[in-house]
């Protein structure tokens, strides 16, 4: 067993940085171990323009503290009046590496989401002509339509009818959740990529709802059964380059986490790469995480893969810091529910 491993400086493909206050708390613990990470546009408003992303992106960089290096790659979240030109503009500058897709009402921020996917379709051929991903978040909200299913519904309904009729759409399937995302996903080309999360291969569905309610471990799309779990660990170590990192880190203050109907979101930027490390060394696969966090992801977004390396090494047990303090008040960090042992170097 090898007490470490050293990877190319690693990305998020999936992160919420959110804006003013929690932006400048949460930025630092991410910028410390990623190079790079797709920021996620649900802001309240959300992210829809060129503009809009040039200006947010703008106080990323002010946020950042000095000394760190750390490059936003932007998204414009996916409206019924989103203008294709826009959209083609921002990716044609450089400032957009791809466009999100929330189906209205799936999650946090996601009111001015689509409803109507018809509405959207001349923006998909346009991002399928110039190559520009799309990033789904993939739940239906249909009411009638039970949470823990969700996500394979919005596979067979929306995700692969909309992939159907735009042919050459880039498409990363986010933060998956079950073994039927990771069975589709593995039977695409290679237009399609797919994001795993760190918590989602730590917790199932018993871990937020036995023995008690645990709103920090409630996010979506929420964990499922341990048989999903136990796919997508199997998914994130083969090495599969279809498979790769979005942390989905969406930080919310205790205050709006406890509460009788709290937010959705875990934050796991501070020790997202120490657990996992944890997790690739316990399923024998330490040499793979490479691929999972640093390789395959920018072959996806055709970016080049990060010079700097990172080192971690595994030593005694230690606890990370439970919560971090903002000025919107605490942030609970992700509990993986055992002690680390690996650490970022
Ligand atoms: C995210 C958030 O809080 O913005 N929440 C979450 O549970 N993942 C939104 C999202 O990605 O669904
Ligand atoms: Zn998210």
């Amino acid at each position: 067993m090898s007490d470490s491993v050293t990877l190319p400086r690693p990305d998020d493909w999936h992160l919420h940085l959110r804006d003013g206050a929690m932006l400048e708390a949460v930025l630092p613990h991410t910028a410390r171990h990623f190079a790079r990470a797709i920021v996620m546009p649900n802001l309240v408003p959300p992210v829809v323009t060129g503009a809009q992303a040039a200006a947010y992106r703008e106080r990323i960089l002010a946020a950042l503290p000095e000394g760190m290096a750390f490059e936003p790659l932007m998204t414009l979240y996916l409206t019924e009046a989103t203008d294709p030109d826009d959209v083609a503009a921002a990716h044609a500058s450089g400032l957009v590496k791809a466009v999100k897709l929330y189906p209205a009402g799936a999650t946090t921020n996601s009111a001015s989401g689509v409803k109507d996917f018809d509405r959207v379709r001349g923006v998909l051929e346009r991002m399928a002509e110039i190559g520009l991903p799309l990033c789904t978040h993939g739940e239906v909200v249909d009411a009638s339509v039970d949470i823990f299913d969700r996500e394979a519904v919005f596979i067979d309904r929306v995700l692969d009818p909309i992939r159907r009729a735009t042919p050459g759409l880039r498409v990363v399937m986010e933060h998956i959740t079950t073994a039927n995302a990771v069975d589709y996903a593995r039977a695409q080309g290679d237009d399609l990529g797919a994001t795993i999360t760190t918590h989602h291969l730590i917790i199932n569905r018993n871990h937020i709802l036995a023995g008690g309610i645990r709103p920090h471990y409630y996010c979506l799309p929420v964990a499922k059964r341990e048989e999903h779990r136990l796919a997508l660990r199997a998914a994130a170590t083969s090495g599969e380059a279809r498979f790769f990192l979005g942390t989905d880190s969406a930080p919310h203050t205790d205050a709006n986490k406890l509460l009788p109907c709290g937010c959705a979101g875990c934050f796991t930027a501070p020790n997202t790469m120490a657990i996992l490390a944890q997790v690739f060394d316990e399923e024998g696969a330490l040499d793979r995480l490479e691929a999972f966090a640093s390789r395959n992801g920018p072959a996806f977004y055709r970016l080049p893969v990060n010079t700097e390396p990172m080192t971690l090494s595994r030593g005694a047990p230690y606890a990370a810091p439970a919560q971090v303090d903002t000025a919107d008040g605490a942030v609970t960090v992700f509990d993986p529910g055992f002690p680390l042992t690996w650490r970022v170097d």
